[in-house]
């Protein structure tokens, strides 16, 4: 691959070239002829309908295609001071995307391969988008790339087929690695680990089987590792919890199983995790969770934690999303929940056997615009108000919980189906719904499954 020579290598920014031109009478650099020729290659290769030379036959670097985007370049000799100025191809994105993104259309014919960007020395992005929809194409050695290159983004290629060879790790310049929607199998390769600048892997929505390497564990840099709708298996290794930087953790949709790690607790930063849809198996909704108090949303819908909800919202009140469907939940909702997760917009409870009255809070709760309840085995009048009820709508799931009630005023309201599924409430055998909070101590009154919490100083802020 291209190395640069021993030379210092500044990169103008325009402004700062335009002044440089202004006191020195230099020409614009040029684009060489070959990084040229090898941008027309690129061109026909994914389009060969549109006659790119002759709609293009100038300079690329001053008149190019959308998608071609280059920077000048100063090389300055330590010794002598001599220096020379140059262009060179640095982002070439392929793929309409919208009239703001009108990079170059692909075709059914499209194809693309890693010799045709070999002569790029200087690229430092590639961006692909729905070039290979019905059109199958191999997925090109990575490793053959420049090792320039800071950023590959392949999205919704599902026609690229192959998989990710060990060589993907030559890349050493790379901080995001982007390959989502395509059709990937096989292993995440171990040369991964080697991609010690990488901020970003996504690989969702392929076929990628096999553990998840330890490799990717030593990426101290990573913000977001998505891997998330794949075939991935296994444990995940307790060493998650070194990945200090990550913002986003999304394993969803894979058939990942073991304990839910508990370094995770380890991840300070962390605001989205989304370990839904596996077979992880815990002994109860993860306690850690209540020590990180950057999340904002927390998605384990559809593994096997079991147990009860525990009181360990105090610290989450920057919680927006709350997935816990399909998790073996038994118990009551605890009334903590309405009271510290002011800003819940999404929470999803359905398919659990939870029992017990739904918590008077749930209905102050301003921002709610999702709430999934249905199935399990709850009691007691709904604390909802009309206009409540009406925000929410068709996204208010109740029903499949027969001990449930609603007043009539709230059941003839066309807002809901699974409100007019409900039966309507007995005003004479209504459970009493005053619910009293003490700190996180709660008495469970077996007779009439009432959560009664003993004084009230959070139901009146
Ligand atoms: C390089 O620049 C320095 C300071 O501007 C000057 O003293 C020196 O003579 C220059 N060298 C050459 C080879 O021009
Ligand atoms: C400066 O660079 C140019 C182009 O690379 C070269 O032709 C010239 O000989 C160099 N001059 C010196 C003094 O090194
Ligand atoms: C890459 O594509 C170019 C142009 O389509 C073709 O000429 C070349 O043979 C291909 N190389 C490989 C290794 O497939
Ligand atoms: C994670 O950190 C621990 C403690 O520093 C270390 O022992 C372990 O080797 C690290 N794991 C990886 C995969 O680097
Ligand atoms: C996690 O990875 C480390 C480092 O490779 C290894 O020593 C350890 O056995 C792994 N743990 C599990 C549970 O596989
Ligand atoms: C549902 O809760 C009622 C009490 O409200 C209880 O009698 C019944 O056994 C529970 N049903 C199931 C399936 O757990
Ligand atoms: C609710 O919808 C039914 C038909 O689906 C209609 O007959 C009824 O008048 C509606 N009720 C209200 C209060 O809008």
């Amino acid at each position: 691959m291209a190395s640069l020579p021993k030379l210092t290598v500044l990169v103008l920014n325009f402004y700062f070239w335009a002044n440089f031109m202004s006191c020195n009478v230099v020409s614009q650099p040029v684009l060489n002829m070959v990084e040229q020729e090898a941008v027309y290659n690129v061109l026909e290769s994914i389009n060969f309908d549109v006659p790119w030379r002759s709609l293009f036959p100038d300079d690329l670097c001053s008149s190019s295609p959308h998608g071609v985007l280059c920077d000048y370049f100063v090389l300055q000799d330590n010794n002598n001071n001599n220096s020379t100025f140059t262009a060179h191809v640095t982002e070439i994105s392929l793929g309409y995307v919208s009239d703001y993104a009108p990079n170059p259309p692909c075709t059914p014919k499209s194809t693309l391969n890693a010799s045709l960007f070999a002569p790029f020395g200087y690229l430092r992005k590639i961006f692909v988008y729905k070039c290979f929809v019905k059109n199958e194409v191999s997925l090109f050695d990575f490793g053959s790339l420049p090792e320039s290159l800071e950023e590959l983004v392949f999205m919704e290629n599902p026609g690229l087929v192959g998989s990710l060879s060990d060589k993907v790790g030559n890349l050493m310049s790379l901080r995001r690695l982007v390959l989502s929607g395509s059709g990937v199998k096989g292993k995440i390769p171990y040369g991964l680990g080697s991609l010690v600048n990488l901020e970003q892997l996504s690989l969702s929505r392929n076929k990628i089987s096999g553990e998840i390497p330890v490799g990717v564990m030593t990426l101290k840099k990573l913000k977001v590792l998505d891997l998330s709708q794949n075939e991935l298996g296994g444990a995940v290794n307790e060493s998650i919890g070194n990945l200090t930087q990550l913002l986003k953790l999304d394993l969803s949709y894979n058939r990942l199983c073991g304990g839910i790690p508990e370094n995770l607790k380890g991840l300070k930063s962390l605001e989205f995790l989304d370990l839904s849809y596996n077979s992880f198996f815990n002994c109860g909704v993860p306690l850690f969770l209540g020590e990180m108090h950057s999340l904002r949303e927390v998605y384990l819908s559809g593994n096997f934690l079991g147990g009860e909800i525990p009181e360990i919202w105090e610290n989450l009140g920057g919680i927006v999303g709350i997935g816990l469907s399909r998790t073996g939940l038994i118990g009551n909702i605890p009334a903590s929940m309405g009271v510290y997760l002011k800003k819940i917009c999404y929470l999803g409870l359905d398919n659990n056997k939870l029992e017990g009255t739904l918590p008077e809070e749930f209905g102050a709760l301003e921002y709610v615009n999702e709430l999934y309840l249905e199935n399990n085995n709850l009691s007691g009048r709904l604390p909802f108000s009309a206009k409540f009820v009406s925000k929410v709508g068709q996204k208010l799931k109740l029903e499949g919980n027969p001990q449930l009630c609603a007043d009539e005023g709230l059941r003839i309201s066309n807002v809901s189906v699974s409100l007019r599924l409900l039966k309507m409430c007995n005003n004479n055998a209504v459970v009493p719904n005053s619910v009293q909070f003490s700190g996180a101590s709660l008495v469970l009154l077996p007779a009439s499954h009432v959560v009664i919490f003993l004084g009230i100083s959070f139901l009146l802020c």
